[in-house]
Order: C-alpha cells, then sequence, then structure tokens
C-alpha cells in the first residue's frame, strides 16, 4: 500500500512504519524536522533492505497549517498513487501542566485537533479527487470518550477529533474515503515516560497488528489493545455523580 505517514519519527508511528515498509508497503514520511525524518527513513530502508533513497519525505507540522499541501503534494510525487494517509503525529501534556501555561495548552488543542483537522482536510481532498478514494488512518485516544479529570483539555481535543473523524466517514464513504479512527489504550512511549501506568498498559509493537488489521480492513474504530472497547464501554455508563467523585 502506497501510504504518506505523519508521526513516524517516534513511538507508535515509529513501530508502526517499520511493521508496514516490512510487509512491502511504500512509505513517504512527513515529520517537522527534517534531520529526524532522514534518520527515520534511512533506518525503514536498512530494516526493510531497500535501496538508499527509496523512502521519500518532506516536512510537515501540524502547528503549521501552510505545510500540509506541499507536504501531500511531495507524498503524491513520489508514491504515484497515493493509497493511504496515517496520522499518527499528536502532543500530550499533563492536565496539571496545562493548567499552569496557556500557551502549551493551545499548542496541544491546535495540534490534537485544529492541526490535524485541517491535515485531514487536505489528505482527504486529495484521495478522494485525485485517487478517486483511499483509507485515512488517524490516532485519536481513548481520552476522547468521556470527560475524565486528569485529561480535561488533551481528552476534549481527542474528543473533538474522534467526532470530526465520525463526520467524515458518514460524508465520504460513497464516494471511496475509508476513515480508520485508531483509540490507544496507555502505551509505553515517549508521550507517556514518567505517568504511572494503569493495568492493561502496552508496548508499541503490541497494539501495531490491530492497527495494520484496521487499515488492511477499512475498520472505522479500531481500540488498540482491543481490551478497551470494554473498559470503555463500562466507563461511558458511569454516572456523573461517581465520574466526579473518581480520579481516573
Ligand atoms: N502513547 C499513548 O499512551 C497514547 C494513548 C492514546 C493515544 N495516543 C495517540 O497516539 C498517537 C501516537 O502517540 P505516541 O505515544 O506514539 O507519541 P510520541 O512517541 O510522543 O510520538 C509523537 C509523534 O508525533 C510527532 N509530532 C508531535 N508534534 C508534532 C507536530 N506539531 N507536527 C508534526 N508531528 C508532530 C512527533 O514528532 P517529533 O519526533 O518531531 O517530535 C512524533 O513522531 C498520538 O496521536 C497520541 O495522542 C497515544
Amino acid at each position: 500500500m502506497n501510504t504518506a505517514i505523519l508521526g513516524a519519527t517516534r513511538g507508535i508511528g515509529r513501530e508502526l512504519a517499520r511493521a508496514m515498509a516490512a510487509r512491502g508497503d511504500r512509505l513517504f514520511l512527513l515529520g517537522r524536522d527534517e534531520v529526524d525524518l532522514a534518520a527515520s527513513a534511512r533506518d525503514l530502508e536498512a530494516r526493510a533492505g531497500l535501496p538508499a533513497g527509496s523512502v521519500g519525505a518532506a516536512r510537515c507540522d501540524l502547528l503549521e497549517p501552510e505545510t500540509f499541501a506541499p507536504a501531500l503534494d511531495a507524498a503524491v510525487a513520489a508514491l504515484g498513487r497515493l493509497e493511504a494517509v496515517v496520522v499518527t503525529a499528536g502532543l500530550f501534556a499533563t492536565q496539571e501542566a496545562l493548567e499552569a501555561d496557556r500557551e502549551l495548552a493551545r499548542r496541544v488543542l491546535e495540534a490534537d485537533f485544529s492541526g490535524t483537522v485541517l491535515f485531514c482536510e487536505a489528505a482527504r481532498e486529495r484521495l478522494l479527487t485525485r485517487q478517486g478514494g483511499g483509507t485515512l488512518c488517524v490516532f485519536s485516544s481513548v481520552a476522547g470518550e468521556r470527560g475524565r479529570k486528569p485529561v480535561v483539555l488533551y481528552g476534549a481535543a481527542k474528543a473533538g477529533l474522534t467526532r470530526y473523524l465520525e463526520g467524515l466517514d458518514h460524508r465520504f464513504h460513497a464516494r471511496g474515503l475509508r476513515v480508520v479512527c485508531i483509540k490507544p489504550g496507555f502505551v509505553r512511549t515517549s508521550m507517556t515516560e514518567g505517568l504511572p501506568e494503569p493495568p492493561f498498559a502496552a508496548d508499541p509493537e503490541q497494539i501495531v497488528p490491530a492497527v495494520l488489521r484496521g487499515i488492511d480492513r477499512a475498520t472505522p474504530v479500531v481500540y488498540a489493545p482491543g481490551i478497551w472497547r470494554w473498559i470503555m464501554t463500562v466507563i461511558r455508563a458511569l454516572p456523573r455523580f461517581v465520574m466526579r467523585r473518581v480520579g481516573f
């Protein structure tokens, strides 16, 4: 599958890109740091036994919407036909840090909601208008399922993103757009370093197979690991007075 991936320099995105390259997908990397992008591209080529230069890259920053169109156009030019766009990029900070720093809060809200949505709009346009369909796989979070004390702001951004992806699926499915919304639980990456681990914490390589299955089957919503589907079913059913008392 010819895929542009935003966020493959670290964490879940890096692991996903490695698995995709290993199975023969053609990748084009998008990200905010050109040195990191080049290093990630060379790493993928070495691991997949590809000739140097076969994984291309272009600069794309979720906080700089003017980078979206040129980056996606570079992906189309390099891959020929763009079959999938994957967004694993995202920004996290604890609720305490976000309450203490309004500028950090602005950046997290922008990167995880408006920036990601505008990037998806640019990707959707190219997948539909120029390619006649394709898959748009975006990482939201279980944090967007319910208003919760430790993730009020980050969770709100992910809730908005989840609803946007749902609407996009309803609006463009008949025209060939396959929207895949990934909702990870707690995954051990640089994003969660130093945070207390809840039960069912996973490593990126444990969730990548479910993400790949979701992309291949065009599953609209994927919980990863799958146990989070059932955990969130319970949490969604909890009455407000319980949510006010509990700390999670
Ligand atoms: N880890 C978890 O427990 C967890 C749980 C639920 C949902 N998620 C979501 O899953 C996705 C992947 O998370 P992760 O744990 O793999 O995070 P991560 O290890 O922190 O990696 C984040 C990625 O996003 C990129 N990024 C950050 N800000 C960016 C910006 N302004 N423009 C472009 N790229 C940017 C980073 O690029 P640089 O290398 O340049 O910094 C990096 O490649 C995120 O959307 C996250 O919200 C994660």
